[in-house]
C-alpha cells in the first residue's frame, strides 16, 4: 500500500526539507531521498480527526506511517490488531501510507524506522500545552521534529474517547468516523 511519490522538483515552503544532518539514522536509511512523517497516537477506534490529519500528512510527505501505541496497562474497545486493520481499510486510497504498532519511546519508532518528523493535529488550545512538551522532550532526546496542524473546525471537538460514549448510549456519530469505523463500532458495542 505504499507508494513512492518523491518529487525534487517539488519546492513549496510547506514541504519539509530532510538533510543528512537532521536524518536520523536507522534500519531504513537505505532510502534517504523518501521524506517520512510520523503520525502516532491510540488510535482506538481512528476518527474523521485522525484521519483529516493523516491525509493531510500524506499530501507533504512521501511516506506516512501511522504508528499504534501499544499500551499494556489500558485495554482497548479495540485491540491493536484491530484498530490497524480499519486504519490500513481507511487510508488505503491514500497510497501513501503504512500503519504499524510501536510500544516504548516514539522517538525509538522513528529512528527504526528513519523518520524525521512526527505530525500531529492540534484541535484547540488545551491541546497544547501537552503537545508542547511532548514535542521538546521528542526533540530533546532525538532530534526528531514535531509539526503541528490545525485540526479541520468541524472536527475540533472530536475525540475517539467521546465517540464511544456517544456511540454507547446511541447517539449518531455516523458524522465523525469513517463507514467501516461505525460498522466495527455498531458490532462491538452490540456484543457488549
Ligand atoms: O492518541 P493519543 O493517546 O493521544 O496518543 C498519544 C501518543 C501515542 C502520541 C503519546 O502518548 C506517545 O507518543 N507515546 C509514546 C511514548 C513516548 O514516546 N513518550 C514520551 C513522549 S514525550
Amino acid at each position: 500500500m505504499v507508494s513512492s511519490r518523491a518529487d525534487p522538483a517539488r519546492t513549496s515552503p510547506c514541504e519539509p526539507v530532510m538533510t543528512r544532518s537532521t536524518r536520523p539514522t536507522g534500519t531504513e536509511s537505505e532510502e534517504p531521498h523518501l521524506r517520512r512523517a510520523v503520525c502516532p497516537g491510540s488510535f482506538d477506534p481512528i476518527t474523521n480527526g485522525h484521519l483529516d490529519i493523516i491525509a493531510r500528512a500524506s499530501r507533504l510527505y512521501d511516506t506516512v506511517h501511522v504508528a499504534v501505541m501499544i499500551n499494556q496497562s489500558k485495554k482497548g474497545l479495540f485491540d491493536i490488531d484491530e484498530r490497524i486493520a480499519l486504519i490500513e481499510e481507511v487510508t488505503a486510497d491514500l497510497g501513501n501510507v503504512r500503519v504499524e504498532s510501536f510500544h516504548g519511546l516514539l522517538v525509538d519508532f522513528c529512528k527504526q524506522h528513519d523518520i524525521p518528523a512526527i505530525v500531529k493535529g492540534l484541535r484547540a488550545v488545551s491541546d497544547f500545552d501537552y503537545e508542547l512538551q511532548m514535542a521538546q522532550m521528542n526533540i530533546g532526546l532525538s532530534g526528531v521534529e514535531t509539526l503541528f496542524v490545525p485540526t479541520n473546525p468541524a472536527y475540533s471537538f472530536l475525540s475517539s474517547s467521546l465517540v464511544k460514549e456517544v456511540a454507547q448510549w446511541g447517539g449518531d456519530i455516523s458524522h465523525l468516523v469513517p463507514p467501516p469505523v461505525l460498522e466495527a463500532l455498531n458490532a462491538r458495542l452490540r456484543q457488549q
